[in-house]
Formats: structure tokens, sequence, C-alpha cells
């Protein structure tokens, strides 16, 4: 986590070129017109924009209704996703689009397809016809478990197409968290491929799924896309081929007329529980937050080539990968695979090979690059790129410095976007044209968006301040609530502060108005981007028979952010050796996935508590960043003392 300290002495700051500011999309003089009216008047700014970037088969009755913690966005109006990223483009002023790249996809192993905006609209169709055909009617969830591959884009419009919210699970969770998911949602049916291509290597999707399904008895129908070739088992009855499938589809399915308050989509994210929340976003609001932002913010004309690295499986995937992009009739590149196979310029001689002009990516991504050396990308011609930007995390001024250097050759602006799978879109950023960036700084809240700080006692601050990052009045995109759960929604979200959305993060503004986010406040760790709840570890690890109680905390890693390190008391006939700890690593895996798999883990007889039984994380994170370890195993903590002499500290 950047310290707040030297932040603050950033003094860098970079104006966009002329040139760039004058062919933005929004340029210094609508932003600012923007800027007044979204500050004075949210709702008629964003009725604005639902009219200019969405188009409507009804128009709404009402912008908001807004019954605190509830929002309804364009009440009454109907439209659909779908018919917004794919039909508009092949009919009227646009139609010349039709015969434009929609999706770039390129495999791992270097396969490669080019989807054009009418081949995108005849599969998804022939895919909204087998759901059909399957028994999915309008709100049954649907679940989405699959590579980077177009079938996952293609599923997810289908989905919207008929109104079956989706779920996508990232492929790289567990049969577990996967069943977990399926089961919270109640998904009738499955997506996935045998599976698909990672560091050199198939890697197995289905048999994952077999393995959860077992375990999810909603689940009625498996469709499954040859990816791999991989051998698979075929439960008859239940599993059944993408390939055979579509073959028999009907091209003919017309757009289904859907409430703008719909269910677009869950997206499980991690809290403080150890239960993920399903975060439910709905359609009209969504629709015109992701279509506006995208437009705005990646400056998107017809002749770009954007690329946004996420997995689909994230929001950012969600958002900026497949809605925002092709709402706005932009060609969207897909990458299969890891970002050095098969070697460290895989991803520069990707923006060469298919003359990428903007690009989005990740803190984590651009400091693996920064220590992979300097000449993976200054071996490729990076003259296509116009503009980049970053998310995920807090993205530290060097890492900046460098992207703007090496990546960005100087010419390029850098969108450093915050926003949350709460937030469905981004929240805080520069608008490129028009704003002077500042190394590490997200800048200024995007028009219609009234983001603060409150202080530790919960009141509003103005000017220079620091605390809690607020959002104090709903916004289009945001969440409409935790699937099932409308007390957590309430507690987590809106309990601290009256009629306030409260984000976790902590957050600095400085005197010209610019937002410097600081990280995680709760206990959320973000390791590469991403959101892992200490106690979703802490659960894992307890479920294992070796183990009587764990800790988990973060603590700052020069590559990923943040490291999972876990605090581990083994039950008293356990052995605590290195054979212990490879068996925890792999029982995380198991229980979550690769991605929440501790780097450390440490043993100790008896965690520090606090009178009351509380585990003091505080001590425990000092401990964890405070000295390396040679081998995992090599300390045995012993609390005992440190706890008794801290007790009434923390009490
Ligand atoms: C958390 C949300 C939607 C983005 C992908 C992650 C952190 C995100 C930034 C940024 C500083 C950032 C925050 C936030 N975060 N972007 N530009 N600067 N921090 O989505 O998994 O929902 O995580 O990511 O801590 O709360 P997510």
């Amino acid at each position: 986590m950047p310290d707040i300290e030297s932040l603050l002495k950033e003094r860098r700051s970079f104006k966009p070129s002329a040139d760039f500011s004058r062919q933005a999309n929004w340029n210094k003089r609508t932003t600012s017109e923007y800027r007044k009216l979204g500050e004075k008047n949210p709702t008629k700014f964003w009725a604005k924009m639902a009219k200019e970037n969405v188009d409507w088969f009804k128009p709404w009755t009402k912008v908001l209704d807004w019954k605190p913690p509830f929002a309804k966005w364009f009440v009454g109006a109907k439209t659909n996703v779908s018919y917004n990223c794919l039909d508009r483009h092949l009919e009227g002023p646009n139609a010349w689009r039709k015969n434009k790249a929609a999706i770039i996809w390129e495999g791992e192993p270097g396969d490669t397809r080019t989807i054009t905006y009418a081949e995108l609209h005849k599969d998804v169709c022939r895919f909204a016809n087998v759901l059909k055909s399957q028994g999915i009617k309008k709100g049954d969830r649907v679940c989405l478990y699959m590579p980077m591959v177009p079938e996952l884009a293609i599923a997810m419009l289908a989905c919207t197409r008929i109104g079956a919210p989706h779920s996508i699970v990232f492929g790289g969770f567990s049969a577990e968290a996967l069943s977990d998911r399926i089961n919270d949602a109640q998904a009738k049916l499955v997506v996935t491929a045998d599976g698909g291509y990672r560091k050199g290597a198939a890697f197995g999707l289905k048999e994952m799924v077999d393995a959860a399904v077992a375990k999810s008895p909603c689940v009625e129908t498996v469709v499954v896309v040859a990816r791999t070739n991989q051998d698979v088992e075929m439960k008859s009855g239940r599993d059944l081929w993408w390939h055979e499938l579509m073959a028999d589809a009907s091209t003919n399915c017309p757009p289904a007329k859907l409430d703008a308050e719909h269910p677009l989509f869950i997206l499980y994210t991690s809290g403080t529980t150890g239960n993920p929340k399903g975060i439910l976003h709905t359609t009209g609001g969504y629709l015109t937050h992701v279509a506006t932002t995208f437009k705005a913010i990646f400056d998107i004309k017809d002749d770009d080539v954007y690329w946004c690295t996420a997995d689909i499986g994230w929001i950012t995937g969600h958002s900026y990968v497949v809605y925002g992009p092709l709402a706005n009739g932009a060609t969207t590149l897909m990458y299969e695979g890891t970002p050095t196979e098969p070697g460290p310029d895989r991803w520069w001689s990707l923006i060469e090979k298919w003359g990428v002009s903007i690009f989005y990516t990740a803190p984590t991504a651009i400091r693996t690059f920064i220590r992979l050396g300097d000449e993976h990308p200054k071996s490729h011609d990076l003259s296509s790129l116009r503009l980049l930007g970053s998310v995920g995390e807090p993205i530290n001024p060097e890492a900046w410095m460098w992207y703007h250097r090496v990546i960005g050759g100087k010419r390029c602006p850098i969108v450093d976007t915050w926003w949350q799978t709460e937030t469905g879109g981004i929240m805080i950023s520069p608008l490129p044209g028009a704003i002077d960036t500042k190394p590490g700084s997200a800048t200024k809240p995007f028009p219609g968006i009234h983001a603060n700080i409150f202080d530790e006692e919960g009141n509003a601050t103005t000017g220079e301040a620091g605390g809690f990052l607020v959002l104090t009045h709903p916004w289009p995109g945001m969440l409409r609530g935790i699937w099932g759960d409308k007390k957590r929604f309430k507690e987590t979200y809106w309990g601290k502060y009256d009629n306030t959305y409260f984000a976790g993060d902590g957050a600095h503004r400085d005197k010209s108005g610019y937002f410097w986010i600081i990280g995680r406040i709760d206990d959320v760790m973000n390791v590469s981007g991403h959101r892992i709840g200490t106690m979703e570890v802490e659960s894992a690890l307890v479920s294992s028979t070796d183990v009587a109680e764990a800790a988990v905390v973060g603590r700052p890693d020069e590559i990923t952010g943040t490291a999972i390190v876990a605090f581990v008391s083994p039950k008293a006939t356990t052995t605590a050796d290195d054979a212990l700890v490879a068996r925890l690593k792999k029982h995380v895996t198991k229980e979550i996935g690769a991605i929440a798999r501790p780097t450390e883990i440490r043993f100790t007889n008896a965690l520090p508590k606090t009178r009351s039984g509380k585990i003091m994380r505080r001590l425990l994170r000092d401990i964890a960043s405070g000295r390396d370890v040679a081998g995992d195993t090599s300390t045995l903590e012993d609390f005992s003392v440190l706890a008794k002499l801290r007790e009434s500290e923390e009490d």
C-alpha cells in the first residue's frame, strides 16, 4: 500500500497534449459543462447520458426512485443490453459496422479469430435460442465458468438477450467455490469448456464442473465448449456440446424488451466474512454507466483497437472487455492466456501485431513487467498506442512513470480508474483530454458521481482531507443488492453512514481536489487487483482437519500488492512441518482457488487475542510485514507474552 505522506509529496503533473485534447470525445469544455450539471443535478446529467448513449424501446417515467438504500433508475423504461451491443450497429446510421471486428481473439497457442458485429449477432441469437430450447426462461440464472474464449462473450450476450441473469465464475476458482456460487444463485444451467490454455499447457475445467454439479442439484444442463479437445466425460441427459447445439439453432431471436431494473447479472466478490457476496446489477442503469464512461474515459473512436487485459470473470472484464466496448461499437481484443507465454514479450507483441491503440491493465502486471526488463517492450513497435489505463489497486508513482515512459512513449495519457465490483463502472478517473494527471492519483470523480471523504467521526469533509471514501448520491451502475441477502447489503454498504455508500477504501483529497486512494481499510486484501477476504481464507484453513485456529493477514508485496500470510495453530495431534505447509496451501487452493493460496504459513501455539477474544490483527500485520523468514516453518511464533502486553491497549 502506498504511504500517503510520500504520495502527497508527489509534485509531478502531466498535461494531455494539445493534439489529444483537440480530438477527445470529451474535451475541456464538454467536461466542465458536464461537471457542473452533474454536480447540481446528477439525475438530469444521467438522464442526458442515457438518451445519448443507450437505445430504449420505451422511455422512463422517472429517472430515479431513491428509497435508501434501494435505488431504481429509469423507472418504467424498457431496453435490452444485447440489442445495444449488437443490433443497433447493424441498422440505421451505423449499419456499416456490420463488417467491423467486434471481437479480435487470440488464444495462448497463437490461434486467432476475428468476429464481426454481424457474425457476433448471429451467434448470440443462436445461443439465445439454445438457452430457450434448454428451458431457460426470463429470470432464470445461468452460470458461466469458462476460459477467455469468444464463446464466453457470446453466452453473456445471449443471456442478456432473453433476460436470464448470468453469474460468471472466474475459471481459476475451485470446484468448491464454483458449487457454492451455483447454489447461492440457484443456477439451472452451466456453460463451460473442456478446458483452456495457460502457461503453455491445457488445463481442465469440465472436471471441476462435474465435481461442483455433484453438490449442486439445481443444475439441469451443462453446455460444453470444445476448446482443447482433451478427453472429458459427458453425462448423458445433462451434458451437451456447444457446437452441436449451435449447428441446429436459428439465428432469429428478437431481443426481449426488458424492464430497466431487470436483473442483468450477479457477480460474486469477497467481503469481510467467509461467504462471498453475490453483487446484483440491473439492465438500464448499468448499461448507461458503462457505455458513458467507456466513451468518455477511453475516448473510443471507430478506428481504435481497444485491449483490456482483465479476465471476463472479474467485473473489469464484464464492464470494459464486453459491455462498454460493444455498446460503443468498438473493436475489443481478447487474449486467452498468460502474459509471459511463450516469452516475456507476449503482450507487447500482441499490441504490435493488432495495432492496439488503447490499453487497460492492472498495476500488478505493470510491476511484473518492470521486473522483467525494458528490453521486452522496447523490442516491439508500440507506436499504435495513444491511451493507457490502470485499474484494480493503487498504482505507485514509480510504476506509473514507467508505464508512461516505456509503454506510452511519453505521449499517452494514463487513466487511473477507481471503481469496484459494486459500483458497476468507473467512478473516479481522469478524462484524458480534459485534466492534468498526477502519478498515483485517480484525479476527480466522473461527472454525476458524488464522491467524498468522511472523517473518523463520520463527518463530511471539504478541501484537503483524509479518511473514508464514500458516495453520497446514487449512480446508475450501482449494485442493487446482494443476491438473497438484504440485511447484509444494508449493513455492509449503508450501515456506517445515513444514505451514504461506504466503499471500504481509505483516501485522501489534495488541495486541488484530486483523490488519492490508499486501499482497503477493512479485512479484505487486494491481491493482484482482486479482493480476497481474510475470513474466506481463514474458513478454508480451519476446514482442514489439521488446523485448530487460523488468522490471515496481508503484507505488502512488490509485485502482487499484497501477499497472503496465514498464522496457523495446528491441532495438538498434528506436526507443524514443511509437509503441513504444503498440505495447507493445497487445501486452500482446493477450497477457493490458487488466487487465495497463502504465500507464507507460520505456525503458532496460540493466536494473540484481546481479553474479549478478538484476534489482534494489527499485531499480526506488523509481524507479517516486519521480517522475512527464510523457510516457511523456521519460526514457531510465541505470542503469549506479546498478547498480554497489548491486551489493555487493544480492548
Ligand atoms: C477495490 C475493488 C473494479 C476494479 C477491479 C477491482 C481497489 C480498484 C483502484 C484504483 C486504487 C483501486 C479498491 C477497491 N481499486 N481500482 N484505480 N486505485 N484502488 O474490483 O475486486 O471489486 O475491488 O479495488 O480497493 O475498493 P474489486
